[in-house]
C-alpha cells in the first residue's frame, strides 16, 4: 500500500505554481466531443480522474494523446453512444459526458455514476434539463436518452455545478436558444464557456445566474489553457496556516479564493493578493484565532471543497469555530482522522464545532475522500512528529503529486510503500 510520510512542525517557506483545475478540465474534456476538429488543451493536471475521462473519450472513438500537461483530442471519428458501468463508476463526474454525447450522437446510454463518499449525489436536475431541451430520458437499469436537443427554458431548483455544465454542453450541441436560470456561478463554468466560445459556440452569462446558449453553430477545433485549481490553492494555504511561515502561489486568480482568504485574514494570517500571485504569512509564535461561523455555499460563497482543509488549519486556533456544511450530507469524514491527531471537534448532522487545541501530533491517518485527504495533509504539515497518510487513491484524483507540492513548500514529505 502506498502512503505519504509527512514530518510536520516545520516552517513552510516556498513558492509554487498551482496546477490546472480538476473541476475545469473534466467538463472541458467532455466538451471535446462537440468539437469539429482536433483540440489541444494545455495546463492539464496529471490526475486519475483525468485518466478516467481520457479512457471514456477513447472508448467513444476519439483519438487522444497526452504529452506532459498537454492533451490532444481529435473527436472527428467518435461513433459510440454508450459508456460502460465500469467507466461510469471510475469517476463521479462521468455523468458530465451525458449532455455532449446525446447532443452529438442523438442518443446516450449510461449507468448511474458510482456511489459517493459525500453522501447521495442525485442527477435528477441533469435529467430534467435534458428533458426540457426536448429529449427523451428513460431510466431503468441505466439511463437511456434519445433525441436532438432543441433548446428550452431550464430552471434549476439548486444551482448545481454539474447540471449547469451538462445543460450548457447539451444546448451547445443542439439547436435553438436555451436559457439556464439559477445556474451555478463557479469560475470553472466561466472556463467552460470560454472554451466553448473558442470553438465557435455562442454562450454567454457564465458567472451570473442566467446562462444563455444559442445552439446550431458548427464548432471547430481549437486550443485552450485550463485555469488554475483554486481548491488545490486553498489546501496549500491551509497547510501554511496550520504550520506557519510563508507561501506564495502563482497560477490562480485570488478573486476565486476571496472567501477562503477572508477566513485566513480573520484568523490572523497576513494575506497579500495580486493579479499574478497570492501570498499568505502566518507568524509561528502566534496561534491562529478562531473565526465566526464558516458556512459552505454555492459560489461566490465559501466552497464546500475547502471546508475540510480550512478546518484542519483551525483545529489549532485559539477558541471555537462553528462550521456548517450546507452542500453535502456526509462531508465530515475527515473529522475522526483529525481526532487521531489530537483535534477536538464534534459534529452533529451538518454542523461541526472545532475547539482549537494547542498542537496536533503525527498519527497514522487515512484519507476518507479527496478533499478530506488534502485536509489531513495540511494538518500533518502543522502537527508535531510524523504522520503516515494512506488512502492515496482519493488524493490522486485531484492533487497532482501532493508530496512534491509539500516538498516545494519546504515540507518533509515522501511517498513510500508501507
Ligand atoms: C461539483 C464539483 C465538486 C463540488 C460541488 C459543489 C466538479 C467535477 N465537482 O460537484 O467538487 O464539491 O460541485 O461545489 O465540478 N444536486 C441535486 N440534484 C442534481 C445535482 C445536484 O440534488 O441533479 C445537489 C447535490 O446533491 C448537492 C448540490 O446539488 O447537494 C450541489 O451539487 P453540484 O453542484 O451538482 O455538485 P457537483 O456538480 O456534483
Amino acid at each position: 500500500m502506498s502512503v505519504v510520510y509527512i514530518r510536520g512542525g516545520r516552517r513552510i517557506d516556498g513558492e509554487l505554481t498551482v496546477h490546472g483545475a480538476k473541476n475545469s478540465v473534466l467538463p472541458i474534456l467532455a466538451a471535446c466531443l462537440l468539437a469539429g476538429g482536433p483540440v489541444t488543451l494545455t495546463n492539464c493536471p496529471h490526475l486519475t480522474d483525468v485518466t478516467a475521462a481520457l479512457a471514456i473519450l477513447r472508448h467513444l472513438g476519439c483519438q487522444v494523446e497526452q504529452n506532459g500537461r498537454t492533451i490532444w483530442v481529435d473527436p472527428t471519428g467518435a461513433s459510440g453512444s454508450a459508456i460502460s458501468e465500469e467507466q461510469m463508476r471510475s469517476m463521479r463526474s462521468s455523468i458530465i459526458f451525458l449532455g455532449p454525447l446525446l447532443a452529438r450522437m442523438g442518443e446516450a446510454h449510461l449507468t448511474y455514476p458510482g456511489g459517493c463518499e459525500l453522501g447521495p449525489r442525485p442527477i435528477d436536475l441533469h435529467l430534467a434539463a435534458i428533458r426540457t431541451m426536448g429529449c427523451e430520458v428513460a431510466e431503468d437499469y441505466g439511463i437511456h436518452c434519445k433525441g436532438k436537443p432543441v433548446g428550452g427554458d431550464i430552471q434549476l431548483a439548486i444551482p448545481s455545478v454539474g447540471a449547469t455544465e451538462n445543460a450548457m454542453l447539451c444546448a451547445v450541441g443542439g439547436t435553438g436558444i436555451t436559457t439556464i436560470t439559477n445556474a451555478a456561478r463557479e469560475p470553472e463554468i466561466n472556463d467552460l464557456q470560454n472554451f466553448l466560445n473558442t470553438l465557435g459556440a455562442k454562450v454567454r452569462g457564465a458567472g451570473s445566474s442566467t446562462i444563455t446558449v444559442e445552439g446550431g453553430h458548427r464548432l471547430t477545433g481549437g486550443k485552450f489553457s485550463i485555469m488554475g485549481d483554486r481548491i488545490v490553492a486553498a489546501t496549500l494555504l491551509s497547510a501554511c496556516a496550520a504550520a506557519g511561515g510563508r507561501i506564495r502561489l502563482q497560477g490562480v486568480d485570488w478573486r476565486h479564493l476571496a472567501t477562503v482568504l477572508s477566513v485566513f485574514h480573520q484568523a490572523g494570517c497576513q494575506v497579500m493578493s495580486q493579479m499574478e500571485y497570492v501570498e499568505l504569512r502566518r507568524d509561528r509564535d502566534r496561534r491562529l484565532n478562531s473565526v465566526p461561523t464558516i458556512r459552505t455555499a454555492p459560489y461566490p460563497g465559501f466552497p464546500t471543497d475547502a471546508q475540510a482543509p480550512v478546518m484542519a488549519a483551525l483545529a489549532t486556533a485559539q477558541g471555537c469555530t462553528m462550521v456548517v456544511e450546507t452542500m453535502f450530507d456526509s462531508r465530515y469524514r475527515h473529522v475522526s482522522e483529525l481526532q487521531r491527531m489530537g483535534a477536538d471537534i464534534t459534529t452533529e448532522g451538518r454542523v461541526a464545532l472545532v475547539r482549537g487545541v494547542d498542537q496536533l501530533h503525527g498519527a497514522r491517518i487515512e484519507a476518507p475522500d479527496l478533499r478530506g485527504g488534502g485536509a489531513l495533509a495540511a494538518a500533518a504539515m502543522g502537527a508535531e512528529g510524523i504522520s503516515v497518510l494512506s488512502g492515496l487513491h482519493h488524493i490522486d484524483r485531484g492533487y497532482e503529486g501532493l508530496e512534491h507540492m509539500l516538498q516545494a513548500l519546504g515540507g518533509c514529505a515522501e511517498r513510500r510503500e508501507d
